[in-house]
């Protein structure tokens, strides 16, 4: 032993401290793995009064990180946007490693970071499903292979939602309020249901497999909280499970990226995973299926993927470049030329000839019926009509829903989900 990697940590809140105690913990292990003595030298807090527990010197003033001499890597744990970017960007220009687990400042900023990094080392294992070592399987393990698709259960949040929603009923608020007791949801939860923030996991995930560099107002993202009760009987009636996920495909030298809640075979081994559990199922054209299952959050799940990063730096590896190269062969594949099944959820007034006005929209938009499941509400006069669509366009499901809705017969805006098959 003898050498030393002293470390800055900028935010010391949930994954900080976790970092801070792990690196303490498991100090032998970590030592005997890379021959260095990694240490904490200094943190900064916005709040010095917060109750820690740490021995550790804390600050207000992130200039005290960045600009000491003696400190190699600046590891930002503060979260945000722009203020995080400053952060990182202060860090690589005074020539600091930078270990990060902010999939939001690099759905935004990843290209322009590493073009200021150079061949400066930038980890951010922990951005993507906090404790399942997935950049690194993308970077290094699957490296010889074309990634043909990647999807995944990026949010764990949603992914417990969805989960209460169908084994035990609930309808969405109750399952949300039960996640925010649980402290699986934020008191602000956006990000997790709308699918941004597995838009913003996505987009890093697609970065390393294809070279694309495309931020989150540019793919399709849509989230979970219009899922009912509907839904899942006719998922459960014809052998689907109901998942958020993350799907990147390269067909030709397009790359289809989107977050949608779909439908998915409850056979497969990614429909089996519950919980606030994230799993990833990555095709590569010599491998085949990998499939990777994990914590996805959580500050030990996610310090674990910090440290991997801190001590790939400790041993001096150069592969720890962002590693997003840019491909000039592909191009983003516009929203509206994706194809897919759809299943359609329909609540119309439930009279005589409405079937009828129904089939000749869909007949116009060149979409034919695969399954369908009618319910009466008896006492309200309202029919339910849930039926599954066969290939079609989002283009043609478009102008299928803008013309349904300008139908007097339906009662509420027509609502569909993707059904991947492959
Ligand atoms: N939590 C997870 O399970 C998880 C999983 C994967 C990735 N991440 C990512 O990891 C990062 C940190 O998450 P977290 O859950 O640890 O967040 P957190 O518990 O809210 O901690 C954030 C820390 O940053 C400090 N901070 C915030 N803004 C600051 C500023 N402007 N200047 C100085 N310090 C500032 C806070 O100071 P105070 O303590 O004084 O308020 C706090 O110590 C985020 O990017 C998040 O997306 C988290």
């Amino acid at each position: 032993m003898g050498k030393i990697l002293n470390i800055g940590i900028i935010g010391v809140g949930t994954v900080g401290i976790s970092v801070i105690k792990t690196l303490e913990e498991n100090k032998e292990i970590i030592c005997a793995r890379t021959g260095v003595d990694i240490r904490v030298k200094k943190g900064v807090v916005r709040d010095l009064k917060k109750p820690r527990d740490l021995t550790i010197p804390l600050s207000t003033d992130i200039e005290d990180i960045i600009n000491d001499k003696e400190i190699d890597v600046v590891v930002e744990l503060m979260g945000g946007i722009e203020a995080a970017y400053e952060v990182a960007k202060k860090a690589l220009t005074n020539q600091k490693a930078l270990v990060t687990a902010n999939k939001a400042m690099l759905a935004y900023h990843r290209y322009e970071l590493q073009q200021i990094a150079g061949n400066a080392p930038i980890g951010f294992e922990a951005s993507v499903c906090g404790g399942i070592p997935i950049i690194k399987a993308l970077k290094d393990g699957l490296s010889a292979n074309h990634i043909l698709s990647l999807s995944g259960i990026l949010n764990g949040t949603s992914n417990y939602i969805l989960t209460q929603m169908i084994q035990n009923h609930q309808d969405f608020q109750s399952a949300l309020h039960l996640a925010q007791k649980l402290g699986y949801a934020e008191a602000d939860p956006t990000l997790d249901i709308s699918g941004g923030d597995a838009g913003h996991k996505l987009l890093i995930l697609a970065s390393l497999a294809y070279g694309i560099d495309a931020k989150p107002q540019d793919i399709l993202i849509e989230g979970i909280e219009s899922i009912n009760a509907d839904d899942i009987e006719f998922a459960n009636e014809f052998g689907y499970a109901i998942k958020l996920l993350g799907i990147a495909k390269k067909q030709n030298n397009q790359i289809e990226l989107r977050v949608h809640p779909a439908m998915i075979d409850k056979n497969k081994m990614i429909a089996k995973i519950d919980g606030v559990m994230n799993g990833i199922s990555v095709i590569g054209d010599r491998v085949g299926e990998t499939l990777y299952y994990g914590a996805g959050a959580g500050g030990n799940a996610t310090a674990s993927a910090v440290i991997s990063d801190l001590i790939e730096i400790a041993r001096g590896k150069s592969s720890l470049m962002l590693g997003f190269e840019k491909s000039p062969q592909v191009s983003l594949k516009p929203k509206d030329a994706m194809e897919s099944r759809y299943y359609f959820r329909l609540s119309v007034d439930d009279k005589s000839g409405v079937l009828a006005q129904i089939a000749s929209i869909l007949t116009q938009n060149n979409i034919s019926i695969g399954t369908l499941l009618q319910k009466e509400i008896k006492h309200k006069n309202i029919a339910k009509i849930l039926f599954s669509t066969h290939t079609t366009t989002e283009r043609a499901i478009k102008n299928t829903i803008a013309q349904l809705q300008k139908l007097d017969s339906i009662i509420e805006k027509p609502y569909i989900i993707r059904i991947e098959d492959e």
